[in-house]
């Protein structure tokens, strides 16, 4: 299959034109794409016809699946596939409505956060709802000297289900949910497995401490943190199209979704959600 990769930004993200997912690629193309996600960190796939066994069969080429702590927004029949909705039945909404509030690498708050995610728009809104996605190397490698001092050799601790907002399909975790996902402790600064690169890995949704340091001195130092990671120069804002895949590296990059239409009746996005696993974060 002929294909071409094109840059999305200066900071990450390419486009994939030509490949289709819902074949199996040969083993030469996919190794290939793998080397473009390491290189550009989140892919998009464009002009995709997607059945939810063709994205979990692609999906599952890069490793074993992980499964949402929100476990009623899943398909039915296909449990590996998370719906991100805005569409409701009998007024409830049939899927996450606001997934990503705020900047966060996927799962990170489980003892092996997710390796990468996959989503695919089968309906997008005419404006709103973009993703924005974040090179967490490029903040590493401009990190002040004050700041990078301050987190070397550091842990934070990461909770799931604390910074949500109420909307939220599940207005949070259940119990069984919460007691699913205590919390656990990564390095601040992470090794990427396969680069061998440097990122930062504490993000604003699920960081909530840094271990070992008094309440002031840890929110002082992840608030500066915070307002480093989230500069417009590490950012590309993705502006989706129906049919489009898009593969994130949640090893090296933090990504965010824009949910300024979430109360308009008129706004509406549905999307499938696949998450591949990863191992610790070391
Ligand atoms: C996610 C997520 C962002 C978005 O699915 O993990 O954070 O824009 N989504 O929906
Ligand atoms: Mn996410």
């Amino acid at each position: 299959m002929p294909y071409d990769i094109r840059p999305l930004s200066d900071t990450l993200g390419a486009e994939i034109i030509g490949l289709d997912l819902a074949q199996p690629l040969d083993d030469a193309t996919f190794a290939a794409v793998r080397q473009a996600h390491l290189d550009h960190l989140v892919l998009v796939f464009r002009d995709q016809r997607l059945s939810p066994q063709n994205q979990v069969a692609f999906s599952s080429r890069f490793g074993p699946l992980d499964r949402h702590p929100v476990t009623d927004a899943v398909l039915p029949d296909c449990p590996d596939v998370l719906v991100l909705s805005t569409k409701r039945k009998n007024g409830a909404f049939i899927g996450l409505p606001d997934a990503g509030p705020m900047w966060h690498s996927d799962l990170a708050y489980r003892e092996h956060p997710a390796l990468g995610t996959m989503l695919y728009a089968l309906e997008t809104p005419d404006y709103g709802g973009d993703t924005g996605f974040a090179n967490m190397y490029k903040a590493c490698e401009a990190l002040p000297k004050h700041l990078a001092d301050a987190v070397a050799g550091k842990r934070a601790v990461f909770l799931a289900g604390r910074n949500n907002k109420n909307r939220s399909f599940r207005k949070g975790l259940t119990k069984v949910e919460k007691d699913e996902t205590p919390a656990v402790t990564h390095p601040i600064i992470r090794t990427h497995p396969e680069t061998g690169r440097q990122s930062i890995f504490a993000s604003p949704q699920h960081a909530v401490a840094i271990e070992g340091l008094d309440e002031r001195e840890s929110s002082e130092i992840l608030t500066a943190l915070f307002d480093h990671t989230a500069q417009p120069d590490f950012i590309y804002h993705h502006k989706w199209r129906v049919g489009d895949l898009t593969f994130w590296d949640n090893r090296c990059v933090q990504h965010i979704a824009d949910l300024s239409r979430i109360d308009d009746p008129a706004y509406i996005r549905h999307m499938h959600r696949t998450t591949i696993g990863g191992g610790p974060v070391e």
